[in-house]
């Protein structure tokens, strides 16, 4: 059967063109519910720097001017450092063992974003490791995107790959696990016109989640390869089973007619970035959750989170009344996500757990550093426009073992804690940088709510609520947060905020200093005596991002040559310390494909931004992973062709089936996300 009159899967959007946020505006509808289009849900007049002057945009004539790496003229990135420390816990390269490959490269220049290919220095290689679609679990069928069905994406790898890890599980080097989240569909290009609603929908459902796959290489500094059926791989969907832990477990505010415990959710969703602990678990956040539910919106409670009467183009309550809040059974399921989610890669078997002291908000992800005392803390940011920055301090500590019984005890680390919220007050900018002092303000301590007049469920479940009464800084989309286990300092990725500064909203301050902030910047934390459980800091930006020719640009410190960066998003650091940098959105702010960026963080080169890569046309940089003593990064290429629609794809990226021919079996003539491996040639 042919449809002769085709149409996209979802309702028609406003979407010529680019929205007044950074992305197209499919990626704004489809990923964010179109966050940037509304008004921004804080609205309070809390923030502690409503007073704080708007002078800070002149500080950068302060600073001096960077220059720009322009197409000819690419700069050299430094030698590696001698004298490598040994990369352990999150994010930090490793590998090695008398393997000493290392990552020094010229940066690229920016790719125009009409460039349909992953752009990798001169002297490396790229190819893919995994696909949307490619068979995962025993018995799962090869990709045919004409005809898939949700039991076929049930058993494949999902769709919008977002955070990454690939964690080593032997002494050689030869087996890892590759762990990634899918944080949305995108209806318009994964299915012919003409699809079946209900099988879009229940797709969709099989397409979010998470993916668990075994990789294996025959030794250390080949490229990997992922092997179907293996044991240890798993499907996480929108039908998988997660335990609910914490204070507000059993809630009243998380029963529904499916659960009347309150402790049983089906699936996780808009899985964001995310973070590997030291017990080996992953961690991801449930970001725009609100875009799948039809709500009242009227209720402060739903309003404060975005949720709506008008958000649910993807029509799933058709199908499942659970998405449908306005009723009185499912009034509460939205209140079960948007929590930092706990998974065990290691037991494809194991219920993975949100968990609820760690607050319920639009999470992007949660990292997790070991206090010196053994109590772990987890760094967490809200992404929306003027939200917050918030950080978990386990009550109990980590045991240093790996035996069964020290594991176990190690899973429950996140599920007991103190929750709080950051406030940053700055100096002045009399010194001419943005800099000052900060503190944790508390909103739960030893199980008991801090905030007056909320219970500790009502702090857990409405934690912006709770944490607007308390006079947060408000920040300009607060991503991922990392902290480093080189220098114990924090890196805030804080993307952008068109709307800082416009009728009506707050304006710029010394942490947020620029109004209609396009480019972003990344704050820098340091905790008082390196103690991550105290409660202040101090602060600077590490990075205030755009073309550095343009006005209001900083780059540590740094006066030379820089690529061009903005929006930044996921961050990682590779064994030596050194930040990388990727980006959600360059094609609109800086006329560019969005890439990856090396940056030290200290020494003489602080500040010295590098692009190692550039990502095909409409996709973004996620997840990056940086095995540097492996000789290898690793990233996650989501939206490909973003734009795009079935019938006429905007990337053809990673199969690259040439137009008018037919795909071979198991390819695509369409774009596919995919996780990319970058290794030296
Ligand atoms: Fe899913 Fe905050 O980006
Ligand atoms: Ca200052
Ligand atoms: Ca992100």
């Amino acid at each position: 059967m042919t449809d002769t009159t085709p149409r996209p899967l979802l309702p028609l959007l406003p979407m010529a063109g680019r929205t007044h946020g950074n992305r197209s505006a499919v990626t704004c509808h489809l990923r964010c519910g179109d966050a940037c289009s509304v008004a921004a849900p804080n609205t309070t007049d809390t923030s502690y720097f409503r007073d704080v002057a708007a002078q800070a945009l002149s500080r950068r004539t302060v600073v001096g001017a960077g220059l720009t790496v322009t197409a000819l003229g690419a700069v050299s990135a430094s030698p590696a450092a001698a004298g490598r420390a040994t990369g352990h816990g999150n994010g930090n390269g490793h590998g090695g063992h008398g393997h000493h490959l290392d990552l020094e490269f010229d940066a690229i220049a920016p790719a125009p974003v009409t460039v349909d290919d992953v752009t990798v220095p001169a002297g490396y290689d790229w190819r893919t490791i995994i696909r949307w679609g490619d068979p995962i679990l025993r018995g799962a069928p090869t990709f045919d995107a004409a005809h898939q069905t949700p039991e076929a994406q049930a058993g494949q790898f999902g769709y919008n790959n977002d955070y990454l890890d690939i964690i080593e599980t032997n002494r050689q080097g030869t087996r890892a696990l590759l762990v990634c989240n899918h944080e949305y569909t995108n209806e318009n290009i994964m299915f012919p016109p003409g699809t079946d609603p209900a099988t879009v929908i229940r797709t969709a459902w099989a397409a979010h989640g998470m993916s668990v796959v075994e990789l294996r290489r025959r030794r250390r500094g080949d490229a990997w390869t992922y092997v179907p059926g293996a044991r240890l791989n798993r499907r996480i969907t929108l039908d998988t089973p997660f335990a609910v832990d914490g204070p507000a477990a059993g809630s009243d505010l998380l029963k529904t007619a499916a659960d009347p415990t309150g402790t049983r959710v089906l699936g996780t969703m808009n899985n964001c970035a995310g973070g590997t602990t030291p017990w080996g678990t992953v961690l991801s956040g449930e970001e725009n959750f609100n875009q799948y539910f039809r709500a009242s919106g009227t209720d402060p409670r739903e309003a404060r989170y975005g949720l709506s009467a008008t958000q649910d183009s993807r029509n799933w309550r058709s199908l499942d009344p659970r998405w449908d809040a306005t009723t009185p059974e499912f009034a509460n399921e939205p209140n079960r996500f948007g929590w930092i989610v706990e998974v065990d890669p290691s037991d494809p078997r194991s219920t993975p757990v949100k968990h609820t002291a760690m607050g319920r908000f639009k999470h992007e992800g949660a990292n997790v550093i070991v206090n010196r005392d053994g109590h772990v803390v987890a760094y967490m940011g809200d992404d929306e426009r003027f939200d917050y920055l918030y950080r978990f301090v386990s009550r109990d500590r980590m045991r240093s073992g790996d035996s069964r019984s020290d594991r176990r005890h190690n899973k429950t680390l996140l599920s007991e804690g103190d929750l709080s919220v950051a406030r940053f007050t700055g100096d002045g900018l009399g010194d001419g940088v943005s800099d000052g002092t900060g503190e944790w303000i508390p909103l739960t301590k030893d199980g008991r709510s801090m905030v007056p007049g909320f219970t500790i469920e009502e702090v857990l479940v409405y934690t912006r609520l709770a944490a607007d009464t308390v006079m947060p800084t408000k920040m300009d989309r607060p991503e991922d947060v990392e902290p480093s286990m080189h220098n114990g300092r924090v890196y805030v990725a804080c993307t952008n905020n068109t709307d800082r500064g416009k009728a009506g909203k707050e304006g710029p301050t010394e942490p947020n200093p620029r109004p209609l902030n396009k480019d972003g910047h990344v704050v820098e934390i340091t905790p008082t005596n390196g103690d991550h459980t105290r409660s202040t800091f101090t602060w600077n930006l590490f990075l205030i991002c755009g073309d550095a020719a343009s006005a209001g640009t900083y780059f540590g410190g740094w006066t030379g040559p820089v690529s061009p960066i903005s929006c930044p998003d996921n961050v990682a650091f590779d064994s030596e310390g050194n930040l990388w940098v990727s980006t959600d959105g360059q094609p609109s702010a800086i006329k560019v494909s969005d890439g990856l960026f090396k940056v030290p963080v200290e020494g003489p080169e602080r500040g010295h931004v590098q692009q190692f890569l550039a990502v095909p046309s409409g996709a973004e940089t996620c997840g990056p992973v940086i095995h540097d003593r492996d000789g290898s990064v690793f990233v996650a290429v989501q939206h490909p062709g973003e734009d795009g629609s079935w019938e006429a794809p905007q990337s053809r990226f990673p199969d690259f089936v040439p137009a008018g021919s037919t795909a071979a079996r198991g390819q695509f003539a369409g774009p596919r996300p995919s996780v990319v491996q970058v290794t030296r040639g």
